[in-house]
């Protein structure tokens, strides 16, 4: 079968409907759930082949909204075999995902021009960006914060390990209950973002804030084409200050470098984080250039026969089975192949989907893959392989 209705099929097949909600699970059997930024890449997806389902995928996303603006990272739709932890809330989380959403709307409108779509779905979108805005800034730095490391969408990436107190050869299991005890801590002060950051858990990531930059740049076309050009005029601002921030507190020798906490200490281990401000731009051509020829393309840190590795080979965290501390995963993938694009790296962009693609059809719809010996590790009927879709041949 060819890999489009492969993929095709398998997000029908993922596909569910609670109580009107239409969503797609990323795995029946190890994610039964709804997930904020699995739900974005699907929607992405489904923008090219069934665009009336990726609406509807972002609409049961945003349904469950919090008060304040934020959008959860899980909706528990139904009940699952997955542990379902107490995050305060009834039927959601109380963290939420890389806020990828505003660069998806605006993709799902440009297919077929719906401005109805688009102005239904505005102000959930508005208000989620201006509560990470007003919510995840303490110091009003522009540098938006996390949580808790699941809010990077790499629950267990090694360069969180340093504010988790956890050694490089922590096992996922002595991982996984280091992140239980953090929500047992959030529970302490109510899951209130500005008060449990504080004493528990603060990191501004790079990837997070480099897809906020391109998240509010999309907004600010989309409140532009609604003719809203006050909201226009406020994200591009953002977006800029942001942009500056991270300039500013993050980057050093040629990369950028997630901060801790209130000493914006660098967190120095190097994860294909460093590739993400590719995706916004961030990085000079010359330092791109030197990025990616010292680093992306370097098979002793990154490189590998079957793709990018998560965390670089050169890290004493380095694990090719660990989750998110070495394998290939397709998001990663997806992230720097659009940064490779927008540099003009066409070679090394090819290069990376056909890894992709090689990946896929060997080895299946797979959550990640061993990127020593290329075999598929994880969740099966996962669904961001499908993303392929989205990485579209440059020549
Ligand atoms: C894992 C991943 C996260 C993803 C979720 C559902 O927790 O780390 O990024 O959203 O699974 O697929």
């Amino acid at each position: 079968m060819i890999l489009k209705d492969a993929a095709w099929k398998l997000l029908k097949a993922n596909r569910r409907v609670t109580d009107g909600h239409q969503y797609t699970l990323p795995s029946p059997t190890s994610y039964p759930y709804q997930w904020f930024w699995d739900s974005c890449f699907h929607a992405l997806v489904l923008s090219k082949l069934e665009p009336e389902a990726a609406k509807e995928e972002i609409r049961s996303l945003v349904s469950k909204q919090l008060r304040n603006g934020m959008i959860p990272h899980i909706i528990y739709w139904q009940p699952g075999k997955l542990h379902r932890y107490d995050w305060g809330e009834k039927d959601t989380s109380s963290i939420t995902q890389p806020p990828i959403l505003a660069h998806v709307v605006w993709q799902i409108y440009n297919r077929d021009n719906d401005i109805k779509f688009l102005e239904e779905i505005y102000s959930p979108v508005f208000n989620y960006y201006n509560y990470l805005i007003d919510h995840r800034d303490l110091h009003h730095r522009n540098l938006i914060s996390i949580i808790n490391p699941d809010e990077s969408g790499e629950d267990n990436s090694p360069r969180f390990d340093e504010v988790l107190g956890l050694k490089p050869d922590v096992t996922l299991e002595e991982h996984l209950k280091r992140r239980e005890k953090l929500i047992a801590d959030f529970k302490k002060c109510y899951f209130d973002a500005e008060t449990c950051m504080r004493q528990y858990f603060w990191v501004k990531d790079v990837p997070f804030n480099s897809i906020m930059i391109e998240g509010l740049r999309a907004l600010a076309h989309i409140a532009s084409r609604l003719g809203k050009e006050d909201d226009a005029q406020f994200c591009e601002k953002e977006a800029a200050l942001i942009s500056h921030a991270m300039r500013k507190f993050m980057f050093e020798d040629g990369i950028y470098w997630s901060v801790k906490g209130s000493d914006y200490k660098k967190l120095k281990t190097a994860t294909w984080a460093i590739f993400a401000p590719l995706f916004a731009g961030l990085y000079t051509d010359s330092e791109a250039k030197k990025l990616v020829e010292s680093q992306l393309v370097n098979d002793k840190t990154f490189m590998s026969a079957y793709g990018i590795r998560t965390t670089s080979k050169t890290e004493p965290s380095y694990n090719p089975e660990g989750y998110w501390r070495g394998p290939v995963w397709m998001a990663p993938h997806w992230f720097i192949y659009k940064g490779l694009l927008k540099y003009k790296f066409y070679d090394q962009a090819e290069m990376l989907r056909r890894a992709s693609v090689q990946l896929i059809e060997n080895e299946g719809f797979r959550e990640n893959f061993n990127p020593e010996t290329g075999k598929g590790q994880g969740a099966r009927n996962f669904t961001w392989g499908a993303l392929i879709l989205d990485m579209e041949s440059p020549k």
